[in-house]
């Protein structure tokens, strides 16, 4: 049996099996098995109501998770499906409490990986379409961490939690999708992502507004203490850069420096690793490198702040997260 074969079978099983998708890997349950996804939210140490996206092998299956879906979703899922693009809809009545945080939206996208793909449609397929080819997962780390990009960083995080875990090398895009909120009212985009709001709307005719109202679904991606290395991070302009490191340098600390060019001089108690100046680069290194920079044990992080243009805004969001959250 190969392992997608056998990844399907746990998952019918019950069981929790970690696959890659193009943004993060995910921890993936069958979402219409309310045991299973109650694993998700144990091995997650996740709070019970922090909604799951789930995963579809394609668009048709829209109408076995949601209704009243709005044309544009339709439009949306066929310009960018697979792809990094969740779409919060209004959710079926047969969608379980446990997925949707007992909101009345769910959140559901295709991602655009092989071996998602293969599970996916294996998963639907060998059981005759009975529970509804459909799995939560969640991005495979820990509940507040820094979200995994290969299979060796969910060993890390999960790695006695997962019956499974499907290699399929580094994620593509390297930051969790887009969160679009279509459920009704103006479409906004509850989490930004590499599929950027003027490529969205481009498709919807007009741009999407950012963020909630009071009265929008909760976003676990909206908290500040999220993404976040153990090391005290923080972001800097980069026209402060080196002078926040010396200062940082004198009062005896050690630091990792995360920026597009090497601080001059160089010093025995700093560490710098080159970031991309593009950012769809940025943003396929970024949770490798916060990995590696917290493994280091420095004092502090250092990370030059990106441009505040529009394609930075999905990196520039994570980046504010991790600082927030490693305080
Ligand atoms: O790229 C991704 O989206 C990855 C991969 C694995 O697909 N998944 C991911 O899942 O990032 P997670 O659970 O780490 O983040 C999903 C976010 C959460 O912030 C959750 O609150 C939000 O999606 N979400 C899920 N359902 C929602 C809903 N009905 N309304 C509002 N937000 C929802
Ligand atoms: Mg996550």
């Amino acid at each position: 049996m190969n392992d997608v074969a056998r990844a399907a079978g746990l998952l019918r099983a019950g069981e929790l099996v970690a696959f890659p998708t193009e943004t993060v890997y995910g921890l993936g349950a069958d979402a219409s098995n309310p045991l299973a996804i109650a694993k998700i939210f144990a091995a997650k140490g996740r709070p019970a109501d922090h909604p799951l996206i789930v995963h579809l092998p394609d668009a048709s299956h829209l109408e076995r998770w949601a209704v009243d879906i709005p044309e544009a979703a339709r439009e949306l899922a066929a310009a960018f499906w697979p792809g990094p693009l969740t779409l919060i809809l209004k959710r079926h009545p047969s969608v379980l409490d446990a997925v949707t945080g007992g909101q009345d939206t769910v959140g559901l996208r295709v991602p655009n990986h092989p071996l998602a793909l293969q599970l996916l449609r294996e998963f639907d397929g060998t059981n005759g379409g009975a529970n509804g080819g459909g799995l939560a997962a969640p991005s495979a780390n820990r509940f507040g961490h820094v979200s995994p990009t290969t299979a060796a960083h969910v060993s890390e995080e999960l790695g006695d939690a997962v019956a499974l875990i499907l290699d399929g090398g580094p994620c593509a895009v390297g930051i969790e999708s887009t969160i679009l909120d279509l459920s009704g009212g103006e479409p906004r985009i509850l989490r930004p992502g590499m599929l950027d709001a003027t490529v969205i709307g481009a498709v919807l005719g007009r741009v999407p507004a950012f963020g909630g109202d009071q009265d929008a679904p909760r976003v676990s991606g909206s908290l500040e203490a999220h993404y976040a290395p153990r090391t005290p991070l923080q972001l800097v302009a980069t026209a402060e850069l080196a002078t926040t490191a010396r200062k940082a340098l004198v009062a005896g600390q050690r630091i990792a420096v995360l920026a597009a060019q090497p601080l001059i001089p160089e010093h025995q108690n700093l560490v710098w690793r080159r970031a991309s100046a593009k950012p769809a680069q940025f943003a396929h290194d970024l949770y490798a490198r916060l990995r590696e920079l917290d493994a280091l044990r420095c004092d502090l992080i250092l990370v030059a702040a990106p441009p505040a243009d529009e394609v930075w805004r999905a990196v520039a969001d994570r980046l504010r997260r991790a600082a927030a959250g490693s305080k």
